[in-house]
């Protein structure tokens, strides 16, 4: 099939070259001019495992192309949006001006028996407002959310969980136009939801709800923890057997953050508001607490382990990055804790195997060191923010010898604190005693 794909961010540019994989012919469009030479030369512009392979296997064979030119769309059948919908500003909704403007830009191009597909995550009603203009030249609308997780973006686009299609009653047409487009996923069964344009779009953000409060569940169970001696570790395995509980997502910590989990939730309640629906998601408010509160708390452990005062200590952080196997730090807890300390007065220098660049265009202030032993040189402290595999697998006799004093928090609960204290470490971590 031709295919366009409209906005080649996280979203788009995955989307796009995954398409071009499977066989259709793909041309990716984004305003961002510097953004378009990148991918053009099969470079990312953000760090995503697999995602160079395939931009570059895929230009090569001549499926993908990318431009700054809307007009390029013209003959392809379907036409995916995926531009950002960031956090506003001064509050919790959405900024829906790219989608809006991917819009009112595809319509000239657009011919009767198109389909406009959205991916992009957006507030419930904004389907029905958009479609008017699509149908008003004989194309179709149709909405088709997108559960991908950075880190996994290449994998979980080519074989997704689910997929899901919002589209008017009836709309056959729009329906076998994406079968056509994911045939090779409906193939292998993946399991495919009809719906209407409203559930599509709540589908993503009630996804997202669930995962931030099921994180911020087993957080206020750490909080609880802390305050008894309980193990929130073990906590989460006893209950993660419970096949109706599950282990995933619980693993307490420094909390969520990226481009995701946190502004979907408060747009979800800013729209409920909207729509006179706001106190059965007043619940999304404490979620939202709960994972602000474990960055402070991050920060009391440390001047806790400190003595009581974090002016003047000298601060290894290591992880910068909202998870691992991203660059992204975009309301990533780790960062926010390295600024905290930064603020309050701490000497901090931060490492992280990606996403220095990326937190030095935010935090120009901090000091970025390429190593973990350039990090933990003399260090007073050393906190694991960002789960990173290497980070993990540091040798805690190794590390005894460049540090200051033998100090180790762990915001991601991801090291072994007996392996970590039979090395002469004092070990703290969120949750445990
Ligand atoms: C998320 C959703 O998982 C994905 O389906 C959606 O399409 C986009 O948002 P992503 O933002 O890539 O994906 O990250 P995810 O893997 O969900 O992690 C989100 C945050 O939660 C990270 O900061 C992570 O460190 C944190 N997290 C995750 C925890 O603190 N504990 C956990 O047990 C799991």
């Amino acid at each position: 099939m031709k295919i366009s794909v409209i906005g080649c961010g996280y979203l788009g540019a995955v989307h796009a070259s995954s398409l071009a994989k499977l066989g259709h012919d793909v041309v990716g469009i984004d305003i961002d001019q510097a953004k378009i030479d990148l991918l053009s030369s099969a470079q990312a512009p953000f760090y995503e495992p697999g995602l160079p392979e395939l931009l570059s296997e895929t230009l090569t064979a001549g499926t993908l192309t990318f431009t700054t030119d809307m007009s390029l769309a013209r003959g392809a059948s379907v036409h995916f949006i995926a531009v950002g919908t960031p956090q506003q500003e001064d509050s919790n909704a959405v900024d829906l001006r790219a989608v809006e403007s991917a819009f009112e830009g595809i319509v000239a191009h657009l011919s009767p028996g198109d389909v406009v597909v959205g991916k992009s995550t957006v507030p419930v009603g904004t389907a029905e407002r958009l479609a008017e203009g699509i149908e008003a030249v004989g194309a179709h609308l149709a909405w088709n959310p997108e559960f991908l997780r950075e880190g996994y973006a290449v994998k979980d686009t080519i074989s997704p969980d689910r997929l899901v299609y919002g589209v008017r009653p009836g709309d056959d047409h729009s329906v076998a136009m994406l079968d056509k487009v994911y045939a090779r996923a409906l193939a292998h069964d993946t399991p495919r939801v009809i719906t209407d344009f409203a559930t599509s779009e709540l589908v993503k953000v009630a996804a997202n709800a669930f995962l931030a409060t099921k994180i911020s569940f087993i957080n206020a169970m750490a909080e609880v923890a802390e305050v008894t001696g309980a193990d929130v570790t073990q906590l989460a395995d006893a209950i993660g057997y419970d096949a109706r509980i599950g282990r995933r997502f619980l693993n307490a910590g420094l909390g969520f953050g990226g481009g995701c989990l946190p502004k979907d939730i408060r747009g979800f309640m800013a729209r409920a508001s909207e729509l006179g629906a706001g106190d059965a998601l007043n619940f999304l408010g404490e979620v939202d607490a709960i994972n602000l509160r474990r960055r402070e708390r991050m920060v009391d452990l440390c001047r806790e382990v400190l003595g009581g005062t974090i002016t003047g200590a000298k601060i290894a952080v290591l992880g910068l990055a909202f998870k691992p196997d991203s660059d992204d730090v975009r309301d990533s807890p780790a960062l926010d804790v390295a600024a905290r300390l930064a603020e309050l007065g701490g000497h901090v220098r931060a490492t992280d195997p990606q996403a220095i660049e990326t937190s030095r265009r935010l935090r120009p202030e901090l000091d970025y060191v390429a190593t973990v032993e350039e990090a933990a040189r003399d260090a007073d402290v050393v906190l694991v923010l960002t789960e990173w595999r290497e980070y993990r697998d540091i040798n805690p006799v190794v590390l005894k010898s460049v540090v200051s004093v033998r100090a180790i928090l762990d915001g991601r609960n991801c090291l072994n604190p007996v392996q970590w204290r039979e090395a002469g470490w004092t070990y703290r971590a969120l949750g445990r005693p």
